[in-house]
């Protein structure tokens, strides 16, 4: 497995383009499913992820195609000739849930591997399959797969309850809602940018959506979807982590395509943490006000509170903090595991539960650590581009998850940063 290697370098200067939203991409890809239409992602991302999404795509009959080195894919489903998600493929990807509602929408019939937990949590669907039987759909769970059917071949409107937020729950509803008969109306529904992002493309594709970005959504099903051109909005998580890289080394970097409001309370954190954050012609020019940077406490919260895809990158730059701060991760129930790495390169944390207890250290030291999820590795590399001396991050499939090219944006800021291929 490949390891990656930093060393710390001081300040960084330069810029780092912004792609397209790992987590936008993996929703607007199964809409294909909606519609025998053309559909183009512009801006995508190139990422491990997207390529599963696209095998999976590829599985039910969709034929995607990666052009411009992967900036540009283009999407068709004439028909989708098998309608099982296998688990071989779900299994290395959850959002691979995102074609049941899709698929039950479009051919009122879909059989879906449950997607089983992850690292940072147990993860269940239920609230994606609740939502899905309010529309009408029959639902049976056996041999870890999920049996589901329209009756009559096609969903209906339903008000829809979520009890709390959760960004895929309301990417399946509104991806089905849009062929379903009648009106369907999301309570409860994510705030997130990819929800609003996704229900865009889904306007231009024809479909009947308003109040995508508040808390309540409304759609109007239709008889058909048609094809559409769109594309995919900045990775506010990729901006906010080479957000941090000046803010925990030093120096200036303009972020280029970075939206500031994609990263409104991250930034309030920043500032307050000493950190200042520019809006320029071309993105975000991110540096630190004077010296070592403040405590300062987070919560996470669903958009727009502060995201907890963030987390781990933030307590990397707070283990360098002239204070205390604490960390609480209200999202998902195990999302501190970057803390035992942290801990080897000389931070000072501890975890009780979901708070996480950081007191600052003026430097960290470089020592070999192990990534345990996507954004726990990349916050490896950042405390390792401050720390003295070499941090090697084994186990970065993680990290090619979720990040495009990581050692060459950060390498073209001055960073000491290098790929090692392993066996
Ligand atoms: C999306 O995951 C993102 N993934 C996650 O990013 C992100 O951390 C998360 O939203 C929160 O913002 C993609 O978009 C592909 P949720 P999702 O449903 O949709 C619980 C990354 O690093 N829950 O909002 O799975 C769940 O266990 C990834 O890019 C249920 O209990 O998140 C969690 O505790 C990590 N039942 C909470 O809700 C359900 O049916 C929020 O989950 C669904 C979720």
């Amino acid at each position: 497995m490949d390891q990656i290697i930093v060393r710390g370098n001081g300040p960084l200067n330069g810029e780092i383009p912004i792609a397209g939203a790992k987590n936008a991409c993996l929703t607007l890809m199964p809409a294909t499913l909606l519609t025998d239409a053309p559909l183009t992602l512009t801006n995508a991302p190139r990422l491990s992820d997207i390529a599963t999404m696209t095998q999976l795509l590829q599985s039910l009959g969709s034929e995607v195609a990666s052009l411009q080195g992967g900036k540009v894919l283009a999407l068709s489903s004439a028909q989708i000739s098998n309608h099982t998600a296998d688990y071989d493929i779900v299994r290395k990807m959850r959002a691979s849930i995102l074609v049941l509602g899709p698929m039950l929408a479009r051919d009122g019939h879909a059989v879906v591997s449950l997607p089983g937990g992850c690292a940072i949590g147990a993860r269940p669907v239920d609230l994606h399959l609740k939502a899905l039987e309010a529309m009408g759909a029959e639902l049976d769970l056996r041999d870890g797969y999920v049996h589901a059917k329209a009756p009559g071949g096609r969903l209906k409107g339903a008000v829809i309850n979520f009890p709390f937020v959760s960004v895929g729950a309301t990417e399946n509803a509104l991806l089905a809602a849009t062929l379903a008969k009648g009106t369907t109306v999301i309570n409860n529904a994510a705030r997130e940018p990819e929800i609003v992002d996704l229900a865009q493309c889904l306007r231009r594709m024809g479909a009947q959506i308003e109040g995508e970005g508040t808390s309540t959504i409304t759609i109007q099903g239709v008889q058909a979807l048609g094809g559409a051109t769109h594309p995919v909005v900045a990775d506010r998580i990729e901006l906010g982590t080479y957000m941090l890289a000046p803010a925990i080394c030093g120096g200036e970097v303009e972020c280029l395509g970075g939206r500031i409001d994609l990263v409104g309370a991250f930034c309030e954190k920043l500032d307050a943490a000493g950190v200042s954050v520019t809006e320029t012609a071309r993105g975000l020019k991110v540096s630190r006000k004077n010296g070592r940077v403040k405590a300062v406490d987070v919560v996470t919260e669903p958009f727009p509170g502060f995201p907890t895809d963030l987390q781990a990158q933030m307590m990397a730059l707070l283990c360098t903090a002239d204070g205390t701060s604490v960390l609480e991760e209200k999202i998902f129930e195990n999302r501190f595991m970057h803390a035992p790495e942290l801990l080897r390169m000389g931070a000072k944390i501890e975890v009780h539960g979901g708070h996480a207890t950081v007191t600052g250290v003026e430097k960290l030291r470089g020592a070999p650590v192990m990534a345990t999820d996507l954004r726990a590795s990349v916050s490896l590399i950042l405390a390792g581009l401050a720390a003295e001396g070499e941090t090697v991050v084994s186990r970065v499939y993680h990290l090619d998850r979720g990040y495009e090219h990581v050692e060459e944006k950060l390498r073209a800021c001055g960073a000491q940063i290098e790929r090692v291929k392993g066996a």
